[in-house]
């Protein structure tokens, strides 16, 4: 199989050009950072837990009429999207207070949020993705109104679906981040999609009963079994693939397989 162009690499994936023109094949891996890059680790089988979890979950959306990049499955670490330009702006949901929101403001962890509530943060490593405003983001040029618009509603409806979704496998969805990008027609046409990945990476999901962590904070905070939460979330969705449960896992991003 002939080595493919790397066109970017992120800390928990790789885009590689596609088979067609205006596709691109994301590969997942099993990289795990944190606190902007400070924490390193490596999350055994994360990257096919992922491209399962977040297929499932961009299929359903997409059955709701929700535009995403996502085509189809390639493999066990690969799937095949559409390209798309990418919004530099990350859209948080918030309905259970987590994470930065209680460290910020002081508010226990756990409580309750009155309504779901969304932020925005500047996708910017160097300056460690600042939080802003949408006066910023309309002044600098990011988005514009109508962008950030159809980025609120499409964000809305994937907050609600999602929350039903997890709730029905015992999951409590306490937040997530979404990524957006514009996806042009043949006629130059624009429209905002979904893009990036929804996984355990992105998203705090907690046992309903018990209150477990079943996400990414189990790396952030050194609770241990981290691979056995991303599992029992893909095991819940009914995607848990044989081959993590069998620990064959494998994969090389240097040289990727696609199988179609
Ligand atoms: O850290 P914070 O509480 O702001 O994170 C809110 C949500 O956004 C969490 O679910 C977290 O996993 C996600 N997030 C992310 N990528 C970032 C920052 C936050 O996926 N760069």
């Amino acid at each position: 199989m002939a080595r493919r162009r790397r066109i970017y690499e992120g800390k928990a994936k790789v885009m590689f050009e596609g088979p067609e023109p205006g596709t691109l094949v994301q590969y997942f891996k099993d990289d795990a950072t944190a606190f902007n890059n400070q924490k390193k680790g490596v999350i055994n089988g994360k990257g096919v837990l992922n491209n399962r979890i977040s297929e499932f979950i961009m299929l359903r959306l997409a059955e709701i009429g929700i535009p995403t990049h996502f085509i189809r499955a390639l493999n066990m670490r690969e799937q095949l999207v559409r390209e798309v330009e990418i919004i530099p702006i990350e859209v948080v949901v918030r309905n259970v207070a987590a994470g930065s929101l209680s460290k910020r403001l002081g508010i226990a962890e756990g409580t309750a949020l009155p309504r779901s509530i969304i932020e925005y943060y500047y996708k910017n490593d160097e300056l460690g993705d600042p939080m802003v405003s949408e006066e910023h983001i309309t002044a600098f040029g990011w988005a514009t109104t109508q962008d950030l618009d159809d980025m609120v509603g499409l964000t809305v409806r994937v907050n609600d679906y999602l929350s039903g979704l997890f709730l029905g496998v015992g999951l409590k969805l306490i937040d997530f981040k979404l990524e957006f990008g514009r996806l042009f027609d043949e006629n130059g046409d624009m429209r905002i999609v979904l893009a990036d990945e929804i996984s355990p990476d992105n998203c705090r999901l907690w046992d309903s009963k018990t209150g477990d962590k079943l996400d990414k904070d189990r790396f952030r905070q050194d609770l241990g079994n981290v691979r056995e939460a991303y599992q029992e979330v893909a095991r819940r969705l009914g995607v848990l693939p044989a081959e993590v449960e069998s620990e064959d896992t494998e994969g090389d991003p240097k040289n990727p397989r696609v199988v179609n």
